[in-house]
């Protein structure tokens, strides 16, 4: 039997992220079909969210509840055990994505050959960069026209800001493309497209082996020595010690669609990609190999059905190993809890598992005993670091409309905000409850799962705010100053902490420039 150590060495947790439509799907699919999870491309549609049109939330919930089966993906690669971890296209839903990067050890940046690095791939960016999570890229649809390698590499530097290295290497693009030379095993893949097949590979010695100019022709085997010769020159060797501490980021190219280049990225990725790290508690590191269980949910998902208000809440396992009926304790309620039907995600199937361990994903049924960011452990006092919540953007003053069912209306949005469905703050000033999210969607979602669920009824006044932010000093006397100031536009959150409202980008910068004593933060993990 494995030990602890060995099960640990052989997992990598991941997420692939990607603006939609750049071809995250896709490459996630052929990621499970060479892991042998699936045996036809087309089978994996969570993804398919974001196509449906933005006011049709009901079907995208339909679909978020179908998502659960592939919330988590795990299947084994040779000897790797890897877990990928979805994460949803729709942009309203960025919240549950920034969340599942905190649950993974690194990441796959897919990027769309033509498009280049767009707004949502930089956000999430953003979340790696600040977590140092270890990031590799994918240059999707090489099959397609699209810009110059060269090019890509450096808006992928310029826009991502981290530094990047080929590790292989496109002949030509779209009606030209030739195939890919693999910089990191000095091998050469000639494009074959072909939907549902590995290609084949062509074995060479070394750069200079005629067996390139055999397969590509001279012209362009020519070219493919001078760019290699070039990035020799431009990128510094890859030193995998740098990506592990998420400063470089391998790049990778070819066809999601056409299953070329994807081989590349999965033999290099779990060779070099992490296997569970420590993990930052409150009060401590925690090694993954350490015997003690700790875990944390990093999401909860709402069953949509009225008749069934149950949920999954989502545990990644940090130490030690998770045993099913085992007792555990919730800390931050206190309560000592087992569980007899933990769920595990393998190949596309959700079973009830006994063992799982750091790294694994483990789904556990819940009627509201769970909050985001909740830590178990086998009774250790340990707060894993929250998960951090971000300035929402948008802003709605939440009215009850039914007198009689304040009470439902109350626990129905402590619940929902639990699950991190948006964020509730109460405005100092009029004593009104606010709800901030990052897209319309969410103000649906409430509204009607209020109704269904609670039984409660709720209506909604615009409110024109441009950020909520979190505020601090180590000034007291100045912080009392700002909020006098500032008064009308102050805010609680649900945690009692400090939160300004500001109307404009102006304002805020014009607070920032008054106040040089306040700190602003955009993050709620400061
Ligand atoms: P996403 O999850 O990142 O949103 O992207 P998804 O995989 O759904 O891919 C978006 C579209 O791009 C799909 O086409 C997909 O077939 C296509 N695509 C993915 N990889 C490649 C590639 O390597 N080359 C080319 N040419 N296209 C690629 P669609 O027509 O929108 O959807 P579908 O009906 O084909 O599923």
């Amino acid at each position: 039997m494995a030990t602890l150590e060995e099960e640990i060495q052989k997992r990598r947790t991941f997420a692939i992220i990607s603006h939609p439509d750049a071809g995250k799907t896709t490459l996630t699919e052929k990621l499970l079909l060479f892991g042998g999870a699936i045996h036809v491309a087309g089978a994996v549609k969570s993804n398919k969210i974001k196509k449906t049109a933005t006011s049709d939330w009901m079907e995208i919930e339909k679909q978020r509840g179908i998502s659960v089966a592939t919330s988590v993906m795990g299947f084994n690669y040779g000897d790797y055990k890897i877990n990928i971890l979805d994460t949803p296209g729709h942009q309203d839903f960025a919240e549950d994505t920034y969340r599942t990067l905190t649950a993974v050890d690194s990441v796959i940046i897919v990027v769309d050959v033509a498009k280049g690095v767009e707004q949502q791939t930089r956000k999430l960016m953003e979340v790696c960069r600040m977590r140092k999570t270890p990031v590799m890229i994918f240059v999707n649809k090489l099959d397609r026209e699209g810009r110059d390698p060269f090019d890509i590499l450096d808006e992928l530097e310029s826009e991502l800001k981290i530094s990047v290295r080929p590790l292989s290497w496109p002949i030509n693009i779209g009606a030209h493309f030739k195939g890919v030379y693999n910089i990191y095993e000095h091998s050469l893949d000639l494009f074959t497209p072909n939907k549902q097949q590995v290609t084949e590979r062509v074995e060479i010695d070394d750069i200079n082996d005629p067996a390139i100019d055999k397969g590509v022709g001279e012209t362009d085997a020519a070219k493919l020595r001078d760019d290699l010769e070039l990035i020799d020159g431009v990128y510094p060797e890859f030193d995998k010690a740098e990506y592990l501490k998420g400063e470089v980021a391998p790049v990778f190219f070819g066809s999601a669609l056409n299953t070329f280049g994807v081989k590349e990225l999965l033999d290099c990725f779990v060779q070099i990609a992490p296997s569970p790290r420590p993990i930052t508690a409150v009060e401590r590191e925690v090694k993954p190999e350490e015997p003690g269980f700790t875990g944390f949910v990093f999401k909860i998902h709402a069953n949509m059905d009225p008749n069934h208000r149950s949920c999954i809440a989502f545990v990644k396992i940090c130490s030690g190993k998770f045993e099913r009926n085992v007792n555990y304790k919730q800390i931050r309620t206190g309560k000592t809890m087992r569980f007899a039907a933990p769920t595990a995600f393998m190949a596309q199937k959700k079973s009830v598992v006994d063992e799982a361990f750091p790294g694994d994903i483990v789904g556990i049924p819940d009627t509201g005993n769970f909050k985001i960011g909740d830590t178990l452990t086998s009774g250790e006092e340990l707060h894993f670091k929250g998960l951090p919540s971000f300035s929402p953007e948008m802003f709605k003053y939440i009215e009850n409309t039914d007198p009689m069912k304040t009470k439902q209306l109350n626990k129905g949005i402590e619940q929902l905000m639990d699950e991190g469905v948006a964020q509730l703050f109460v405005n100092q000033f009029n004593g009104r409850k606010l709800i901030g999210t990052v897209g319309q969607l969410q103000f649906e979602v409430i509204q009607y799962r209020l109704l269904n669920e609670y039984g409660a009824q709720c209506r909604w006044e615009p409110l024109n705010l441009y950020k909520a932010c979190w505020i601090e000093s180590d000034d007291a006397a100045a912080l009392d100053a700002f909020k006098k100031r500032k008064h009308q536009f102050m805010a609680l959150d649900r945690e009692g902490r400090d939160v300004f409202l500001a109307d404009s980008g102006y304002v805020l910068s014009m607070a920032q420039q008054d106040f040089p004593k306040i700190k602003f933060h955009f993050t709620s993990e400061f």
